[in-house]
C-alpha cells in the first residue's frame, strides 16, 4: 500500500518496474489532448487531484451507479487511480473534469475503445455538491467530439442504470439513442445491476454537431 502512494520519480526508478507499471512517456496521451469546453477543461488526472478524488468519490450515491468505483473510496483508492491512469491500466482516455475558472476538481470521465475497433465506451460521474449544472453534459459532448474527430470509429456506447435519471438524461442531451436492456457487475453492490445502453452513431454526431440541436 505504501508503495502504492509514492509519487512518480520517489523510491521505484522507471527502470525498476514492470512495463506495464512503467508510466508511459507523454506522447501515450497525445490520442487524449486537453479538451476545453465553455466552463470546464478536461485534462489527464493528478497527483494533486488526489485529496479532492477521495472526497467526492467516497459517496454510495456516485459508487452505486457506476460499475468499477468501490465504496468506500479512500485516499488510497484515489491514489491508486491515479497511478493506474498513468500506466493505462484503467482505460486510454481517463480525464479529470475540472473547473476552467479556477482549476477545482470536478469528477472523471473517460471514453475507452472496444475490442471491435469501431465503437468506444463513454462514462463520468461528477462530485454530488456539483450536480445540476449541466457539468456532465457539457464533459460528456466535448470528449464525444474529440472521439469522432481523432479517431476512426462508427459509433459511441453508453449505459446508465435504469434508475439512473440524471445520466438518461445526459445520454439524451448529448443525442445517443436507445438499443436495448441488460446487466452489469458493480464493483460498489458486489453483485450485477440493470443498465440502459445508449448509442450515438456517426452520422446523427455529424447532424447534432452544433449540439444545440440535440437539447
Ligand atoms: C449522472 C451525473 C454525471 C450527472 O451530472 P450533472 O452534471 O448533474 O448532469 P447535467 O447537469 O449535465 O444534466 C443532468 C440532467 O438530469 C436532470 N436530472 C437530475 N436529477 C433528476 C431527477 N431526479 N429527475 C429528473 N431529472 C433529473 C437535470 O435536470 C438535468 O437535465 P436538464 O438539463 O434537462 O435539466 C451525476 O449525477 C453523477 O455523477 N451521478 C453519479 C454517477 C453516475 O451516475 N455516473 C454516470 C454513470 S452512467
Amino acid at each position: 500500500m505504501q508503495t502504492e502512494l509514492l509519487r512518480e520519480g520517489q523510491s521505484r526508478s522507471s527502470q525498476a518496474r514492470s512495463p506495464e507499471e512503467r508510466p508511459r512517456p507523454e506522447r501515450s496521451r497525445t490520442d487524449c489532448p486537453i479538451l476545453l469546453s465553455p466552463r470546464l477543461v478536461l485534462r489527464a488526472p493528478h497527483e494533486d487531484d488526489i485529496d479532492a478524488l477521495a472526497h467526492l468519490a467516497n459517496n454510495a450515491n456516485i459508487a452505486t451507479m457506476v460499475s468499477r468505483m468501490p465504496h468506500p473510496y479512500t485516499v488510497a483508492d484515489a491514489a491508486d487511480f491515479v497511478r493506474r491512469t498513468k500506466t493505462g491500466a484503467i482505460g486510454k482516455c481517463v480525464y479529470a473534469i475540472t473547473k476552467a475558472d479556477n482549476g477545482a476538481f470536478l469528477g472523471c470521465c473517460g471514453i475507452e475503445p472496444h475490442p471491435d475497433g469501431r465503437t468506444a465506451e463513454l462514462g463520468y460521474w461528477l462530485g454530488e455538491p456539483h450536480w445540476n449544472n449541466g457539468y456532465a453534459t457539457e464533459a460528456a459532448q466535448a470528449l464525444t467530439d474529440m472521439a469522432f474527430r481523432t479517431r476512426d470509429i462508427d459509433q459511441i456506447d453508453a449505459r446508465c442504470r435504469v434508475m439512473n435519471v440524471a445520466s438518461r438524461r445526459v445520454i439524451q442531451k448529448c443525442g445517443f439513442q436507445f438499443q436495448g436492456s441488460g446487466m452489469v457487475d458493480s464493483l460498489a453492490l458486489g453483485g450485477t445491476i440493470a443498465v440502459e445502453w445508449y448509442r450515438l452513431d456517426r452520422k446523427t454526431w455529424m447532424s447534432l454537431r452544433s449540439w444545440g440541436a440535440s437539447r
